[in-house]
């Protein structure tokens, strides 16, 4: 059975059909490739998938259940979490305390009470902190833990996002342009976390990128979208020699 399920989605946002029948498949572990020109619906489809819109016609479906039109809070309790294009980070609060907020989504503890220091809530603080301590280490941001996190440089304030998405412990991570703004070294060192995360903790990743030779590296299959629409999918040796592939992105070396 497929993990995650895109059956013809379809959204439209007044007379633009941003995503247009769309339709793929990613089974438990899979490292997917979502591409294609700016505007081409890559960002509208993670919304599609996490319950930031309802499609306007379609299915989607996760782990065999219909998630068509369920909201955001609930997608991410069924195991979906997602970073953003534009970080989305508590500036004020440090490294550790954005990677414990982003882990009270599945314990019983909520921040309320946290912060009320009610005695379980104390314990199961201490546990959100030694796992947030672990995610750190993960994505080797462990000696900045307690640095507030609009310090840090942007490519750490990326791998800080996926750490924090990483403590709702989701069985999907969705990841948008998690490689912008990095150098080279800083996008060496993503790829390898990213495998990491898939290889040792078995999550599904579905990744949007635009720097090509990140996508072809890492992932194991491609989709290419231009328009809303699908024009290839298939793995990174077929697309990188795919001539609608190649004119979507004209002059662009693929
Ligand atoms: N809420 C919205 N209302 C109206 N139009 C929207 C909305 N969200 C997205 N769009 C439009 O849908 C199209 C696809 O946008 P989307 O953000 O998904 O593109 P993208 O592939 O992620 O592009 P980029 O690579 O630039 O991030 C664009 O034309 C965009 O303007
Ligand atoms: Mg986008």
């Amino acid at each position: 059975m497929s993990l995650l399920r895109l059956d013809e989605a379809t959204i439209k946002f007044g007379g633009l059909v941003a995503v247009n029948s769309v339709s793929f498949e990613l089974n438990q572990g899979d490292l997917f490739g979502l591409i294609g020109p700016n505007g081409a619906g890559k960002t509208t489809c993670f919304n599609l998938i996490t319950g930031v819109y309802a499609p306007t016609s379609g299915m989607i479906t996760f782990n065999g259940r219909n998630i068509t039109g369920t909201p955001s809070n609930k997608i991410a309790k069924l195991g979906i979490c997602r970073t953003f294009q534009n970080i989305r980070l508590y500036g004020s609060l440090s490294s550790l305390e954005n990677v414990v907020v982003g882990g009270f989504l599945r314990h019983r503890t909520t921040l309320g009470s946290a912060l009320c220091y009610l005695p379980g809530a104390i314990k199961e603080t201490e546990q959100l902190k030694h796992q947030a301590l672990e995610l750190l280490k993960l994505v080797d941001l462990d000696d900045v833990a307690n640095v507030r996190s609009k310090d840090l440089p942007y490519g750490k304030q990326r791998r800080l996002e996926i750490a924090r998405a990483m403590a709702t412990q989701p069985q999907l991570l969705l990841l948008d342009e998690p490689a912008a703004g990095m150098n080279p070294q800083e996008k060496m060192e993503l790829l390898q976390m990213v495998k990491k995360i898939r290889d040792e903790l078995g999550v599904t990743v579905l990744l949007i990128e635009h720097d090509m030779k990140f996508v072809m590296n890492l992932c194991e299959r491609i989709f290419v979208l231009d328009h809303g629409e699908e024009i290839a999918q298939g793995p990174p040796s077929e697309i990188r020699n795919d001539p609608k592939v190649i004119a979507a992105y004209l002059g662009e070396a693929v």
